[in-house]
């Protein structure tokens, strides 16, 4: 056998139990009330979404550690990779408020996605969400108000890359 399969990682089951312990926490933290209010905030901004190119509106909303909510939509442009996502999009909009100077660079304590699709944030948005948190609750429901399903960021980017690796 070869000796290479010895650095495919065997404990992501327990990780995994790991983060469900931790989602368990942080969602009794938090409260059902403000999951519900992140996800309406994310729903009423969705509608705002500027998509002439995709039609696919995305709304999101952030719970900041400071117990602030902000939140944006997808805004497209015709050269598409200029296009802002709305997960992007509310994590600028938080920045540009004085969010990292309230709570500092890790502000994003839980992020609500709405959406049409089965997904979570894409590769992106994940990166830019890891930039501001080293994890975080993350809420996917759908524009009729449903949660689709309740990950946390290490889920869903293992072995991210973050900014603490720059210091090694
Ligand atoms: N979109 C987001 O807003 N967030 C994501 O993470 C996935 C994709 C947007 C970008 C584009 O306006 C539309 O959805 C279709 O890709
Ligand atoms: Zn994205």
């Amino acid at each position: 056998m070869s000796k290479l399969l010895s650095f495919i990682p065997n404990d992501w089951t327990k990780q995994y139990d790991k983060e469900r312990a931790w989602l368990e926490n942080q969602i009794t933290d938090i409260g059902d009330a403000v999951v519900k209010k992140l996800i309406r905030e994310a729903t009423k901004v969705r509608d705002n979404a500027y998509t002439p190119y995709s039609k696919y509106h995305v709304g999101a909303a952030i719970l900041t550690a400071s117990g602030r909510i902000y939140s944006s939509c997808n805004a497209e442009v015709v050269s598409w990779s200029e296009s802002d996502h709305a997960e992007q999009s509310t994590v600028t909009k938080a920045v540009s408020e004085g969010e990292i100077k309230r709570s500092g660079r890790k502000f994003v304590r839980a992020i609500a996605v709405v959406h049409d699709g089965d997904s979570g944030p894409c590769g992106r948005c994940r990166q830019v969400i890891a930039e501001h948190a080293n994890n975080t609750v993350i809420v996917v429901a759908k524009p009729n108000g449903k949660i689709f399903s309740i990950v946390s960021l290490k889920m869903l980017l293992p072995l991210a890359f973050t900014p603490g690796d720059l210091e090694k």
